[in-house]
């Protein structure tokens, strides 16, 4: 007569050393398959007299309940350890950053844009936007400057030719924002508070002039709106833009068909040093755009009441505030696409300019 206890044992010893669920079925099949030893114990059960039977019936049941019940709980847990090591060899951590050599970076130009849109977000402008394919119209004709104006002479135009579909309209790249404030007075009424950050195009190329450039027009028209206004919004604007308090603007008399009166600004610069470019310090000066009041016939123009009404407007050079933001001395190395640049001046793709958390980083 088999030793039931030390069977027992043997088949749970055995239950316990299989490692995956194959090996459990071989160990299942050995104790309760057709000839396992557990069946053949039990087949043992009809040669037994009475009392024998009486005895050992429920231990041998009680063997073959034991070994069931082991074998369910061991494939439990192999199943549940197999589910987990699946787990474990795909697992995706989300929260890991980019490979730092295949990652891009954000060109300058965008990340001050970014820059120049949280800051006046915090003032309380909109983005208005406009086509880099503008009408005539409202590049010169409704900014008051009419077809035969000097004026348009001013700004070397890529003029496109007519198109189907344009029903007679003349249509430019536009050579500055400005038409945007069109746009936008002809949209909404007063109050108005916008910038317009952009693509602009003109006939020019040199060490400071590309064909294309960037620019950022602010207009705000309202009751009451004066010169006082414009100068707080453009020192305002500078001081947040270029992170310290120790910026100099100069504003100069100027002259726009759509200002009056006008005004340019320029930063204080130190260009002593060939290939750099500082600000704060220096006794150069960098053009960072024009300026005004807008003139009354472009707000009557744009269908607004220039009695009731005032507005200013300044149109900045994107490109230059970068230039000068970043120290990068020449504008035509933007357009370059050259990858070490672009690796050294740009930006990380994740870090999002806001004014509480740090412009530039
Ligand atoms: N549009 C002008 C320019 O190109 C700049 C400007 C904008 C001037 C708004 C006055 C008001 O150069």
């Amino acid at each position: 007569m088999t030793d039931i206890a030390s069977l027992q044992s043997q088949i749970l010893a055995d239950i316990n050393a299989a490692g995956d669920e194959a090996a459990l079925d071989a160990v299942r099949v050995a104790a309760l398959g057709k000839k396992g030893s557990v069946s053949a114990l039990l087949a043992t059960m009809g040669k037994l007299t009475p009392e024998e039977r009486k005895q050992q019936g429920p231990l041998v049941n009680g063997l073959k309940d034991t070994v069931t019940d082991a074998i369910a709980a061991r494939k439990a847990q192999l199943a549940d350890a197999a589910l987990e090591m699946r787990l474990a060899s795909e697992k995706v951590d989300v929260t890991l950053p980019p490979v730092p050599e295949n990652s891009g970076t954000v060109h300058p130009i965008s990340q001050v844009l970014e820059e120049i849109t949280a800051i006046f977000a915090d003032l309380g402008f909109a983005v208005a936007e406009g086509p880099d394919v503008e009408f005539d119209d409202y590049n010169f004709t409704r900014l008051n400057i009419p077809p035969d104006h000097p004026a348009r002479q001013m700004q070397d135009t890529f003029y496109v030719a007519p198109q189907q579909g344009d029903q007679g309209a003349a249509h430019v790249l536009r050579t500055h924002t400005s038409p945007v404030q069109v746009r936008t007075m002809l949209a909404q009424k007063p109050p108005i508070r916008v910038i317009s950050p952009g693509r602009t195009y003109r006939v020019d190329s040199d060490a400071t002039h590309s064909p294309m450039f960037h620019q950022v027009e602010a207009l705000v028209v309202d009751e009451g709106i004066h010169l006082g206004h414009l100068k707080w919004t453009v020192e305002e604007f500078c001081r947040a833009f270029f992170e310290i308090d120790t910026i100099e603007l100069r504003a100069r008399p100027s002259f726009f068909p759509f200002t009056e009166p006008s005004l340019e600004w320029d930063m204080r610069c130190d260009r002593s040093v060939p290939g750099q470019i500082k600000f704060g310090t220096g006794n150069d000066w960098l053009e960072l755009g024009g300026s005004g009041m807008v003139h009354r016939r472009v707000l009557e123009n744009c269908g607004i009441d220039s009695g009731r009404y005032s507005g200013f407007a300044f149109g900045f050079g994107l490109d230059r505030m970068a230039m000068l933001k970043y120290g990068i001395p020449d504008i035509r190395s933007f357009f370059e696409s050259d990858l070490r640049w672009l690796r050294h001046y740009g930006f990380a793709a994740l870090d999002i300019p806001t004014l509480d958390g740090g412009l530039s980083r």
